[in-house]
C-alpha cells in the first residue's frame, strides 16, 4: 500500500466542505504554479454539493479557472439534463457559477451508447493523466466513482470503463482504478452515519494490506490520499482512524 492516508474528521458536513474547498484551492493553485495548468475530476452523488457551493462562492481569483480543466470521476448513462446526471449536479452547483471556459469542461457523454461514451472519454482523459485532483465519494457498499464491489476488473488497462450499478441508473461510465491511482491528490469526501460501518471496513482492509472494496483499493502511486470524513461517518473509528 503506497499511499499513507491523511484522515481528517469534521463535526459536520459544512466544516468538511470548508476544509475540502481549501484543499482543492491549494492543490489547483500549486498545479498552476508548477505547470501552468490544473486538472480536477469531480465526484458525483450528494456529498460534494456543499463543497461545490463553497467553490462557487469563493472570492474571485481564488481559483484560476481559466487554467483549470474539469473532468468527472464517473457518470450515469443518462443525458446531461437528466436529474441523475453528475454533470447536471456539477453544472448547477459549481460550473455555471465560475468562469471555467466551456471547452475546458470535459463531460462524459452519458447520452451516447455507454461503450462509445467511455471510448471517447478515455481518449480525452488519457492525454490528461496524471490528474492533479480527483474527488471521490464512497457508497455504503464501499464503491467509489462507479467502481462497485461486483465490478469484475477495476483496472483493465483503459483509463475509463463501463460498469453496472446495483442502483439505477444501472449503466455507468467511470474512471478506472489505475487512472485514479495516478492522481497527484485524491480526496475522499464521506459524510453521514450510513457510511460508518463500511468506512470502518475500508480502513480495516487498508490497515491489513488486503483491500478488496473499491474504496479501499484507492492508493495513489505517487500522490496524496486524504479522507475528509464527518464524525457520523467516523463513528466506528478511533481517534487515530483505526476501526474500533
Ligand atoms: C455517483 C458517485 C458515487 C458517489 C457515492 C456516494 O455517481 O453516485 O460517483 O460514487 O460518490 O455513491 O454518494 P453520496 O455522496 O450521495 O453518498
Amino acid at each position: 500500500m503506497s499511499a499513507v492516508a491523511e484522515v481528517c474528521r469534521h463535526p459536520d458536513a459544512a466544516t468538511l466542505a470548508a476544509d475540502a474547498a481549501a484543499r482543492v484551492e491549494a492543490a489547483l493553485a500549486a498545479a498552476v504554479a508548477a505547470r501552468g495548468r490544473a486538472s480536477i475530476a469531480l465526484a458525483g452523488g450528494s456529498t460534494p454539493r456543499p463543497l461545490y457551493a463553497r467553490l462557487a462562492a469563493a472570492r474571485a481569483g481564488a481559483i484560476a479557472w481559466d487554467r483549470v480543466d474539469v473532468y468527472f470521476g464517473d457518470e450515469r448513462a443518462v443525458p446531461p439534463d437528466d436529474a441523475a446526471s453528475n454533470f447536471r449536479m456539477a453544472r448547477e452547483t459549481l460550473l455555471r457559477h465560475v468562469p471555467v471556459p466551456r471547452d475546458q469542461v470535459h463531460r462524459i457523454e452519458g447520452e451516447r451508447p455507454a461503450d462509445d461514451a467511455a471510448r471517447r472519454y478515455a481518449e480525452i482523459v488519457a492525454a490528461a493523466l496524471p490528474l492533479d485532483v480527483v474527488l471521490l465519494g464512497m457508497g455504503d457498499d464501499g464503491h467509489t466513482a462507479s467502481l462497485f464491489p461486483a465490478t469484475a476488473d477495476l483496472d483493465p488497462g483503459p483509463p475509463v470503463i463501463v460498469t453496472t450499478s446495483p442502483v439505477a441508473p444501472a449503466t455507468r461510465i467511470s474512471l478506472a482504478l489505475g487512472a485514479i491511482n495516478r492522481a497527484r491528490a485524491v480526496i475522499f469526501l464521506v459524510a453521514g452515519a450510513g457510511k460508518a460501518a463500511r468506512l470502518a471496513e475500508v480502513f480495516a482492509q487498508r490497515r491489513a494490506g488486503a483491500p478488496t472494496l473499491p474504496a479501499a483499493r484507492v492508493a495513489p502511486t505517487d500522490g496524496t490520499l486524504t479522507w475528509l470524513v464527518d464524525d457520523a461517518a467516523a463513528a466506528r473509528l478511533d481517534a487515530e482512524g483505526a476501526p474500533r
